[in-house]
């Protein structure tokens, strides 16, 4: 991605503006209705925001195999950090998080300063790591990091303020800031909460969003991005600063893209159209204890191979309260996972099916590659039946052999979905050439099959 596909109408509004009257605009956002504060300054309410989204591993020169063990590795991370950090006693975890694999590049402060975050439906603070980071305790990244002295459009937020409230751990710092404290799978990030203008490729916003200046988490997994925009339910999500009611993404395929770009798109512009078929059904509703009000659950019932329908019992996908605050099982769908998850009690009819209908088609995995079931390259489209999620209201998800079986090496491809833990996770290499819509206002996910590259 390059600076030239940026635009910042947002910015040369910004500088007309004087800096008093942008703080106190921001904290108006802040204190009143920061859910709907987003169209104060023409910002992207009316047509919404739109961003170009680059796969991670676009920007290196990996090979189809390589991008497969990194998401495999990746994967696996996440799961094992969800099983640490859920105690082995079967209650979910927090917030997970072990990579992102889309990024976008965005525009902050006044004048622009360059970012870069993954982009995150498990998650919901927007962050980015800040000049205030001591030497080496924040994650290397490819831009320079954020200076908030420098941006004259930058305004601390208060520990008072109800945006510092938002985050889960939060504390007074002795300058009557917020100090944050924001926990994924893959470990955690320390910062102050401020606010400052946003522009993206189209639209912006003034945001309110986390300086961080401490991070530790597991090497590699923003990728050289700068930090993260979390798509979440939560109060700091982008969806929910900007207000948006919708919100969609298409993202291009892992291989064979061209350098091809996805985009999301959150707002007023985000619709489905032009594409195949609509398919949708309601989100099962999220449990509002933090950090599980942050997900998008969906009514996955069970899932169909080739011709046969799986035996899963019916609890299998099933959200349930095992104590207070603590929730299990349930479906969500994540952008920042790569690989989808399944429960065992699906993962293992699923993995025993598809090697009794591959028979004499299976060969041995490649060492260490983590993955069951494997055939060779060139028998993928021929033997691999296409898959069908069912979801509440007879809503089918159809993934045809591409979207469940990835090149390994040379000559083998594998099944890219991993046994999980309680919790199943429909991850972004399952979403690869569909437009996704998030429908948060009315409760609604609808999906249809597309080419990403032409939207
Ligand atoms: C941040 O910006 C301020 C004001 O422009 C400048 O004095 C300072 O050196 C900058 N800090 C870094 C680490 O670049
Ligand atoms: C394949 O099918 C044959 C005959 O039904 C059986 O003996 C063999 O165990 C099967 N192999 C696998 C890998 O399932």
């Amino acid at each position: 991605m390059t600076t030239a596909t940026m635009r910042s109408p947002r910015t040369k509004l910004k500088s007309k503006m004087a800096p008093t009257a942008l703080v106190s605009l921001v904290l108006f956002c802040l204190s009143n209705v920061l859910i709907t504060c987003s169209g104060s300054g023409g910002t992207g309410a009316e047509t919404g925001i739109r961003m170009k989204l680059t796969h991670v591993d676009a920007k290196g020169s990996y090979t189809a195999e390589e991008r497969v063990r990194r998401a495999v590795a990746a994967s696996r991370q996440r799961l094992a950090s969800m099983r640490a950090t859920s105690g082995g006693g079967g209650v979910s975890a927090p917030v997970h998080w072990a990579t992102r694999q889309y990024i976008a590049e965005y525009l902050v402060g006044d004048p622009p300063q360059r970012a870069e975050a993954l982009i995150d439906t498990g998650s919901d603070l927007i962050w980015t790591q800040s000049t205030a980071c001591l030497r080496k305790v924040c994650a290397r990244q490819d831009l320079p990091y954020f200076n908030a002295s420098a941006s004259g459009s930058f305004a601390p937020v208060p520990c008072r303020d109800r945006a510092c409230a938002a985050n889960y751990r939060h504390l007074c710092a002795l300058d009557g800031g917020c100090t944050f404290v924001a926990s994924y799978g893959a470990g955690s990030v320390i910062g102050f909460l401020g606010t400052d203008s946003f522009a993206f490729q189209s639209g912006g916003a003034a945001l309110a969003f986390g300086c961080v200046s401490f991070t530790r988490l597991t090497p590699g997994v923003l990728h050289g991005a700068s930090g993260l925009i979390g798509l979440g339910r939560g109060r700091l999500s982008l969806v929910s600063q900007t207000g948006a009611t919708r919100f969609s993404y298409c993202l291009t395929p892992y291989f064979h893209n061209d350098g091809a770009s996805s985009h999301l798109l959150v707002g007023a512009a985000a619709s489905l159209g032009g594409g195949g078929p609509v398919t949708s059904m309601p989100f099962v509703e999220s449990p509002k204890d933090f950090p599980f009000s942050t997900f998008y659950y969906l009514p996955l019932e069970g899932i169909t191979v080739g011709d046969t329908k799986l035996s899963i019992p019916s609890s299998a996908f099933d959200l349930r309260q095992v104590d207070k605050g603590y929730w299990a099982g349930g479906v969500i769908i994540d952008s920042g996972s790569p690989f989808t998850s399944l429960a065992k009690a699906a993962y293992e009819p699923l993995r025993d099916e598809l090697a009794g209908q591959l028979n004499g088609s299976l060969v041995a995995p490649p060492a260490d590659s983590g993955l069951a079931l494997c055939v060779t390259r060139g028998d993928v489209d021929r033997v691999v039946p296409t898959l069908v999620l069912h979801f509440g209201g007879g809503a089918d998800m159809a993934l045809p052999p591409g979207n469940y079986w990835a090149p390994v090496d040379k000559s083998t491809a594998c099944m890219a979905i991993l046994e999980g833990y309680e919790q199943s996770i429909i991850g972004n290499f399952q979403q690869q050439n569909m437009h996704l819509l998030f429908d948060v206002a009315g409760g609604r996910f609808s999906f249809q099959t597309a080419d990403c590259s032409t939207l």
